[in-house]
Formats: structure tokens, C-alpha cells, sequence
């Protein structure tokens, strides 16, 4: 385990009813609140109105970024600064999942910077400061409720990328379940996958003695292997969405991954196939993660061991440590196959005739990725061809 400093400033709010407290939240601040959603969701679901009558009770001046994308775009993030430097925004309000969040973040960044906030995106400018904001989650997935990431994509550049300063964490998140009761299967689905992906990439590390670590993220695997399939059986069951809630934002609040680094190479791999195909994040990761496992499971095969043994009860007698790791690789990819996601690059049309270009944008940034096992760009080759 090394040395490390863990400090998560955001306040959650749990639980049924606790949009109540926004009302104390939002008196802390001016008079001036950006409203951010995205596509209509929360309109037809009844809490855009909810939220509505919060802010004008509470005598606000509202201004709103709507129309936020799945794989929020920087053009729209640009129109959110726009506004609070032309307005004086006080204080930004996300109300969606986790792309409406994300681009909060860099509304909120921005808003501080003379920069341009794709500068910041790409680590070209750094954020010095942002405006305060808080989020009402909608879905469960991204974590972005309690970290202090963001994607943001640019369909200029085809360019899709993670950034994050201390300056964007939320300074609270609502989380009721009955607000992702309404989304669909397919966003669920991709969601509980997205969680699942995020622990994953927390597993296969090589440092040693993370025994709780360990068993932290092996319980949020385990949990979503038994919840998923009800989950996806009863979307409209709140105690199965209250499950899934909290194991997204324990799986990327920094809660479980202390004094170690994942890995993430699956994760830039997926947002680079989303940089060129524009498709759901945990569709991507349903696809890619399997593929990613078996390309680097010589790296460590005691790790692929003891995640199969202990997450999906591979019985190890008569077999070698790597025969129990592929099986173990292989009940994931028979899981989330089970329970609904797609499994091979085809599925969302995807040929072999974008993999040289989706490969170039894994390395856009830095030559090399991944930390279990570093890859480069005739890697991200290889594991796209293994996933068309
Ligand atoms: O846009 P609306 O109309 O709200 O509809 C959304 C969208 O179409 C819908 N939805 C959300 N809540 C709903 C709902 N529909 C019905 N009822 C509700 N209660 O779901 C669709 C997907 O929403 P989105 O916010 O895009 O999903 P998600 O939360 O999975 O976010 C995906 C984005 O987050 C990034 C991904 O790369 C992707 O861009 N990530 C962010 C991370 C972070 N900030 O820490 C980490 C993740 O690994 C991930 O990369
Ligand atoms: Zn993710």
C-alpha cells in the first residue's frame, strides 16, 4: 500500500425525500443559479417541475443549459460559460446523470478561466477556480456525483477526454432512488456495467497488501452480480435502484482505491472508440473489458485468479491459475451478455475500417496508457480486433 491523503469534500444527501434539502443548500448561495439537464428526461419525469418550484420559492434567478448530450460536448459546455460570465451565474445546478454533471463541471471551470475550457480538457490550461455547484443524480453509473472527474467530447477533433482539478467536486449531491426509476433498460443496463468497470479497473493493480482494498471492491462486484439480473427483471423496484445508487458512487468516489493506482486502460480505450462512434460509454466497456482481461492476464495471473475465486466462485481444483483466470474472464463476459449488453464491437456496426483511427485517439494524449500493463498504439490494435 503507498502513502496517501484522501479528502471528499461533497456532501450526499441519500435516500427518498432528500430533495428537501436543497432549499437549505441553495440559501448559501447568490441569487443567480444556472440550471443544467440534458435531453428531456427530468421534463417528463416530473422533477424538472419539482426543482423549478424549489428555485422560484426560493426567490432565484433561473437561467438554464439544456439539450446537455450523452458524451457532453465541449461546444455545450462553451454555451454554460457563456452564460455565467454574461450573467453572473452564483451557483450551478446539474440535474441528469452523469454527462449532465460532467459538463457542469466544465461550465463551472470555465466560468473561472480566461482560458478556453477545451485548453483545460487537454491539460494545455489548468482550472485556478470554478463556481460552487451541486448535482440531483438521475442514473446510476459515472460516480461523477462524489469525484471530481469529467468527460468531455469534441466532435471538431473527435476527441473524447478525462480531466478533473480539485475545484470540481460537487459541494453536495442528491441521490434519490425514485429519480432513476425511469430509466430505461438500456441506460440501466450500460450504467451497472459502467460500475462494474470502474471497480474493475481499481482491481488489477500490483501493489501489495490491499486486503480491504481487495475485498471493498470485490463486495461492489459481488453486490452487482447479484443485483443486476433482479435489477433488470424490475426497474421500477426503488430498494434494487438504491442498490445499484450507492454502488456507483462508492465505485469512483476514491472510497475503495486508497494507497493504489488501477489501471484505466479500458477506460481510455472505450473513450476513444466513443470519441469516433458517438456510443454508450458501458456499451463500450461491456465490449472492450473481456478483451482487455485476456490481453493482459500474463501480467499477473494470481489477480485474475483470485477475482475469479472469489467474485464468481471459479472452483479451482485440477486447473492451472491461468485456466481459472480465463474462466473467470469468461463468467464476466457471460454476465453481461445475460443480463442485456452487448458484446462485440459489431453490435454497434463498428468495423474493422475505424480501428487505425480509434487507435490513434489512444494515444492522443500520451504515448503509452494503462498501469497494470502499459499500451500502446499496436495494443489498442490488437485488442479492437479481438472485440469486432
Ligand atoms: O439527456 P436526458 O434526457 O436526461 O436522458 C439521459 C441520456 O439519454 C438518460 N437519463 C438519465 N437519467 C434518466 C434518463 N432517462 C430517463 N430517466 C432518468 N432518470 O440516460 C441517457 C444517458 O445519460 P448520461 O448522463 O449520458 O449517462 P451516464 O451517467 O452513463 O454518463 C455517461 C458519460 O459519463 C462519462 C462517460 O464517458 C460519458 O460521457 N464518464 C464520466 C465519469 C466521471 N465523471 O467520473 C467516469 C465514467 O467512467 C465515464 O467515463
Ligand atoms: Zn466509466
Amino acid at each position: 500500500m503507498q502513502n496517501f491523503i484522501f479528502q471528499n469534500p461533497t456532501r450526499l444527501y441519500f435516500g427518498q425525500g432528500q430533495l428537501e434539502n436543497l432549499k437549505t443548500e441553495l440559501q448559501q448561495y447568490g441569487d443567480n443559479i444556472l440550471l443544467v439537464y440534458g435531453g428531456g428526461s427530468i421534463k417528463r419525469n416530473g422533477l424538472y417541475d419539482q426543482v423549478i418550484d424549489i428555485l422560484k420559492a426560493e426567490n432565484k434567478n433561473i437561467f438554464e443549459v439544456s439539450g446537455v448530450e450523452p458524451n457532453p460536448r465541449v461546444t455545450t459546455a462553451r454555451k454554460g460559460i457563456e452564460i455565467c460570465k454574461t450573467e453572473n451565474i452564483d451557483f450551478i445546478l446539474a440535474v441528469g446523470g452523469g454527462s449532465t454533471i460532467d459538463c457542469t463541471k466544465a461550465i463551472a471551470a470555465g466560468a473561472k478561466s480566461d482560458d478556453d475550457i477545451w485548453d483545460i480538457v487537454t491539460k494545455k490550461a489548468t482550472a485556478t477556480s470554478a463556481l460552487p455547484f451541486g448535482t440531483i443524480l438521475t442514473l446510476a453509473a459515472t460516480g461523477s456525483e462524489m469525484n471530481s472527474g469529467s468527460v468531455i467530447t469534441n466532435w471538431e477533433t473527435n476527441e473524447k477526454h478525462g480531466w478533473g482539478s480539485p475545484y470540481t467536486f460537487p459541494t453536495f449531491s442528491i441521490l434519490d432512488p425514485a429519480f432513476t426509476k425511469s430509466v430505461p433498460e438500456n441506460q440501466t443496463i450500460y450504467g451497472m456495467v459502467d460500475i462494474m468497470s470502474h471497480a474493475l479497473e481499481h482491481y488489477f493493480h500490483h501493489e501489495e497488501n490491499t486486503l480491504l482494498q481487495d475485498r471493498m471492491v470485490e463486495g461492489i462486484l459481488q453486490t452487482m452480480v447479484e443485483t443486476a439480473p433482479k435489477m433488470v427483471a424490475d426497474l421500477e423496484n426503488e430498494e434494487l435502484r438504491a442498490t445499484v445508487l450507492y454502488n456507483g458512487t462508492m465505485a469512483l468516489n476514491g472510497m475503495v482505491n486508497m494507497g493504489y493506482q488501477g489501471d484505466w486502460a479500458t477506460h481510455n480505450l472505450e473513450h476513444a472508440v466513443s470519441a469516433v462512434h458517438d456510443i454508450p460509454h458501458g456499451g463500450g466497456l461491456a465490449i472492450l473489458f473481456p478483451n482487455w482481461m485476456e490481453y493482459v492476464i500474463d501480467e499477473n495471473v494470481d489477480r485474475f485468479k483470485q477475482f475469479a475465486v472469489r467474485v464468481f466462485d471459479v472452483d479451482p481444483n485440477g486447473k492451472s491459475d491461468k485456466e481459472v483466470g480465463l474462466e473467470g474472464i469468461k463468467k464476466l463476459r457471460e454476465f453481461w451478455n445475460s443480463i442485456g449488453a452487448p458484446s462485440r464491437l459489431s453490435d454497434y456496426d463498428i468495423t474493422e475500417d475505424s480501428i487505425e483511427e480509434m487507435a490513434d485517439k489512444t494515444v492522443i494524449a500520451r504515448p503509452e496508457f494503462g498501469n497494470f500493463k502499459k499500451l500502446n498504439r499496436d495494443d489498442s490494435i490488437a485488442i479492437y480486433k479481438a472485440s469486432l
